[in-house]
């Protein structure tokens, strides 16, 4: 059984996982979760606080000499900005007068979190709800990413629109367009994007909404190439991967809507039109000839690349901050408050998408094929795939 429990605020001291279920014997480079949290990092709209953190993880736990041990893994993310807050989030009760956060900024978490656990300062449910949260996730999709990678499985995103610029098909790419050289392109581009062209008209969105103190949104597209026909199951409702990936990919703070596969598109369109008629080759391989499906028929993989698009709202707080209330004096305020910001977060939000499918797909195999050694896992996928 696979699982992970993540920890800390932030503005903490650090960021705290601990990921249980992962194979002995797995090798575990650390340099590949630093890349992908500094691609989590990236992304053009990000704001001042991603200039002073400088992601990299430690293990404290269950890896030795570069291989996973199969104890519990240990992952420790120091937050940098930590010295500038030791008084404001100390553990201890300080002397000084902390001025409590009370004016909410509609959209996050200030008003709910301070109603449901009866905070009177809203720093109190900001930080935790606050997304610095989802480098733990692409920390533990990163280890996940190392492990399905002994199986030849590989994830990507890329971002489809920015506000209203982008993809005129709602439907982005083509299976047939993924390709190496698409996605060195994404990997360059400030915003993920696969067409240049595309991405100088993201930017300037994203600078004209700067220029008003707003924020954008947007759409980005993750990708799981390999994955073997028969992760998950139709057998009970919470375990078909369809549903399973709905839960991870709408729990990204800011995430708003998912489809699989043709998603919404489908709905408009007739069952001739859409249903991926299925053929098998003379190798031997089975394959579809679409892949309307995203991968996925009946909660279960089918073989084709696993494809999402999740739609990411304008993150809420606007340097010209909306009209709300302050939970103290229960007054109706013209302006709720502005603290450093992002202005948009859809090609961060990409690389979190990532490490949700990663995580996912590493639950879905170990059930499929669980071991407690890699060799054991390894024996026990080859001797399923290739029956
Ligand atoms: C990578 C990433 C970075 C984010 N950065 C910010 C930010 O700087 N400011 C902000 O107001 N919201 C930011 N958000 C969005 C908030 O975390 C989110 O809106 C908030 O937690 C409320 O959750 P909800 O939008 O899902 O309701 C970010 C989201 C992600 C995925």
């Amino acid at each position: 059984m696979f699982r992970f429990l993540t920890a800390g605020e932030s503005h903490g001291p650090a960021l705290t996982m601990i990921v249980e279920g992962l194979p002995a014997g797995l090798p575990i480079e650390k340099e590949h979760i630093d890349s992908d949290l500094r691609r989590r990092q990236g992304g053009y709209g990000r704001g001042g606080r991603m200039k002073i953190e400088k992601d990299a993880v430690q293990f404290l736990s269950g890896v030795r000499h570069g291989k996973a041990l199969g104890s519990p893994i240990t992952l420790h993310i120091e937050n940098k900005d930590w010295v500038n807050w030791e008084e404001r989030m100390n553990t201890a009760p300080v002397e000084a007068e902390i001025e409590p956060v009370t004016r909410v900024r509609p959209g996050h978490a200030d008003f709910t979190g301070s109603i449901k656990y009866g905070h009177d300062d809203v720093r109190n449910s900001i930080e935790r709800s606050s997304s610095r949260e989802t480098a733990s996730r692409v920390a533990v999709g990163g280890l996940c990413r190392e492990f399905l990678a002994q199986f030849g499985i590989t994830i990507r995103s890329h971002v489809l629109s920015i506000v209203d610029v982008g993809y005129e098909s709602t439907r982005g790419m083509r299976a047939e367009d993924y390709n190496d050289q698409m996605w060195q392109v994404v990997e360059e581009s400030p915003v993920r994007c696969a067409d240049a062209a595309l991405t100088e008209k993201m930017i300037e969105r994203i600078l004209a909404a700067k220029r008003e103190g707003d924020t954008c949104g947007g759409v980005f597209e993750v990708v799981a190439f390999g994955a073997p026909i028969g992760l998950g199951t139709f057998s009970q409702w919470d375990r078909r991967l369809s549903g399973r990936l709905g839960q991870a990919m709408m729990s990204i703070p800011s995430v708003k809507a998912m489809e699989i596969g043709a998603g919404f598109g489908a709905s408009r369109t007739t069952g001739s039109h859409v249903h991926d008629v299925l053929r098998h080759g003379e190798d031997g391989s089975w394959y579809h000839l679409s892949n309307n499906a995203g991968g996925i028929e009946g909660g279960i993989t089918n073989g084709e690349p696993i494809v999402v698009r999740v739609a990411v709202k304008p993150i809420p707080t606007l340097a010209h901050p909306l009209p709300s209330i302050d939970l103290a004096t229960k007054e109706n305020i013209d302006e709720s408050r502005y603290e450093r910001s992002d202005v948009c977060v859809v090609p961060a939000a990409g690389v979190v998408g990532e490490a949700m499918m990663a995580i996912v797909l590493t639950e879905a195999l170990i059930e499929k094929c669980g071991g407690d050694s890699l060799t054991e896992m390894l024996r026990n996928y080859h001797a399923f795939t290739q029956a």
